[in-house]
């Protein structure tokens, strides 16, 4: 069946589309709108972009497969990001997949038998120095232990995304901050981070013969 728009969103592309000179300059936000609607890029949302900003579906197809957030096939009611580049994996990133992963029963890339949550590995999400972090949909939640986790994936199950939000979520990826840290005292260092801090630096390279 053919993808539309809500009313509203329709005037949200329609708005869109006064800010920018060329109409292709919008397809990011409206990819994005259509994404917050539909749940994931369908191709009939790929058809209907396509024809609403006047674009070849290959060019929407070709933005679609290159931005890791847009994703191409049906997703959880909640998306879990866990990040595994160094800052997080030196305080713990690989023991947060291993905990979701069997909190959720599934591994990453996959979605729980439920239905409520989609995991995903993620490269740096530029909230190192909270790390361990995850995003949960479009929030993050920083400075992890696996028993504050555990606290964040019942809240979403019990009360919803946005209450859990509301109670653990450092910030948001977009739109205002949210309201508190979630822990004062950040997880003690991984035994890997104390192993690399403790080596000593490399001798410097020799500048020449001064003689
Ligand atoms: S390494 Fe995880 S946020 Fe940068």
């Amino acid at each position: 069946m053919a993808f539309a728009l809500t009313p509203e969103g329709e005037r949200e592309v329609d708005e869109l589309l006064t800010r920018y000179p060329e109409r292709r300059a919008s397809l990011l936000p409206v990819l994005w709108l259509c994404q917050r609607q539909n749940g994931w890029i369908s191709s009939e949302v790929v058809d209907y972009v396509s024809q609403r900003l006047d674009l070849s579906t290959a060019t929407v197809r070709g933005v679609v497969t290159f931005y890791t957030m847009f994703f191409e096939e049906p997703v959880g009611e909640n998306v879990v990001w866990v990040c595994r580049t160094l800052s997080c994996d030196l305080r713990g990133g690989k023991a947060i997949q291993d905990h979701l992963e069997n909190k959720l029963g599934c591994t990453a890339g996959h979605t729980s038998s439920d239905g409520k949550f989609t995991l995903l590995k993620a490269e740096c999400l530029a909230a190192c120095g909270q790390a361990p972090m995850v995003q949960i949909n479009d929030r993050y939640y920083e400075n992890l232990d696996v028993e504050i986790l555990d606290r964040i994936i019942e809240a979403h199950v019990t009360r919803g995304a946005e209450a859990a939000a509301d109670e653990f979520s450092t910030h948001a990826t977009f739109g205002a901050p949210s309201k508190a840290p979630i822990s004062t005292a950040p997880p003690p260092p991984s035994p890997e981070a104390v192993r690399l801090a403790s080596q000593p630096p490399p001798a410097p390279e020799p500048v020449g013969d001064e003689s």
